[in-house]
């Protein structure tokens, strides 16, 4: 069998060995510019390797090699410099590679073993080179920080292309929620406070010609029914209360509410050194909304409560409920819009939220703003 050695490019020949120091010099940087600018434009870990792999073997350093990543825990052949894929697999030189990388991954350090320099690139990546030259530990360890470098490059570039794709999913849900809630208003708006009003004219109507005080008495709750409704909805969209006389005074009215409405008992307690600023306020009180809406909607509670307290510089909200809780793991992202958009504005403001819920168990959302002084 032919060693795959034997069918590498005919490096050595143009290697640097052999040549004065100077000029060695010359050729590891010229090297080190090439490689440089060939990594730069990849964005894939396997595509740095590739570039780095043919690169050191196109310049002559090399004859042939291979790089190794780790993928979901196992070590596999990113990239193989020099001889065809069918050639690589049955490669004499390749026996007991794969264990040795694994070895040299754990120490960190550049190795040689029989013909190979084993040279780790970062986390969980290595170049295994072969027919090696004489090259110096110089050279060697700028080509790892080179490479190093790049890969650590492709890394956030995966991670800020996960970050922008996260967003701009959370940012539709968040559009999907306002369109929604939208032609919610649009609908109480035209059912309830439209029918009212069309049957108050009607009626007025019908009382200019002949007046009739019984029917004035009807005509008359009829707009105070009108009045109610554009009061909840106005209340709905932003209470004033907010504004005027802070969270604790927004929260306790809203529990009033919801008691009346639904019959649901909600205890209010908040101990707040100051008033918070608006933008704080404002989501707490959306948070505090959208759980205890929940409540109503999901829990089949008896009791609710609303807790606002400073905690570790920052402020805690935590709604509590006795009813029938859930597995807040088991809901995939289209069935918690609600939750993601309580998520969503807490952490437009540095915060975070976290559920602790299990079937028959009630629920407690915990949602937490940092300071925003320091
Ligand atoms: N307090 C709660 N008690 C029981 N189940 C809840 C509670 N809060 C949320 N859930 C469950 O979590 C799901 C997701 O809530 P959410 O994102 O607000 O969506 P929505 O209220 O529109 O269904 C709900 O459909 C419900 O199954
Ligand atoms: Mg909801």
């Amino acid at each position: 069998m032919i060693a795959r050695r034997a069918l590498g490019p005919a490096a050595s020949a143009q290697g640097p060995s052999g040549t004065g120091d100077a000029e060695r010099r010359t050729r590891e940087l010229e090297t080190l510019h090439r490689l440089a600018q060939r990594v730069a434009a990849e964005t894939e870990p396997r595509g740095v390797l590739e570039r780095a792999l043919q690169t050191l073997i196109d310049l002559g350093w090399f004859e042939c090699g291979e790089a190794l990543l780790e993928q979901n825990g196992k070590l596999e052949t990113a990239a193989v410099g020099a001889c065809a894929a069918e050639v690589v697999a049955a490669c004499p030189l390749r026996e007991g590679l794969t264990d040795d990388a694994r070895e040299v991954l754990r120490s960190g350090v550049v190795t040689r073993r029989g013909r190979w320099r084993l040279v780790p690139v970062g986390p969980g990546a290595l170049l295994a080179l072969a027919g090696v030259q004489d090259v110096s530990n110089s050279f060697i360890s700028a080509v790892v920080e080179l490479v190093q470098a790049a890969l650590k490059r492709t890394h956030l570039h995966a991670r800020l292309a996960e970050k922008e794709q996260q967003r701009s999913r959370l940012l539709q849900a968040v559009l999907n929620a306002q369109e929604e809630e939208r032609g919610r208003i649009s609908r109480d708006l035209h059912d309830q406070i439209g029918q009212s009003l069309t049957a108050l004219l009607l009626g007025l109507d019908r009382n200019l010609e002949t007046p009739d005080p019984s029917d004035l008495v009807k005509l008359k709750e009829l707009a105070a029914i009108a009045l109610t409704d554009v009061r909840r909805i106005a209340l709905d969209l932003r209470p004033s209360v907010l504004d005027e006389l802070g969270l604790e005074a927004a929260l306790r009215r809203f529990a009033r509410d919801t008691t009346e409405r639904y019959g649901l008992e909600v205890r209010v307690l908040v101990t707040l050194p100051k008033r918070l600023d608006r933008q704080e306020e404002t989501v707490l009180y959306r948070v505090a909304q959208e759980a205890l809406t929940n409540v109503v909607r999901h829990a089949r509670a008896s009791a609710a409560s609303v807790v606002v307290t400073a905690s570790r510089g920052g402020v805690q909200l935590v709604v509590e409920d006795d009813g029938i809780g859930f597995d807040p793991s088991s809901l995939s992202a289209a069935e918690q819009i609600g939750l993601m958009g309580m998520r969503e504005r807490l952490e437009l403001l540095g915060g975070s939220l976290r559920l602790e819920s299990a079937p028959g168990e009630g629920s407690s959302v915990y949602a937490r703003l940092p300071s925003r002084r320091s």
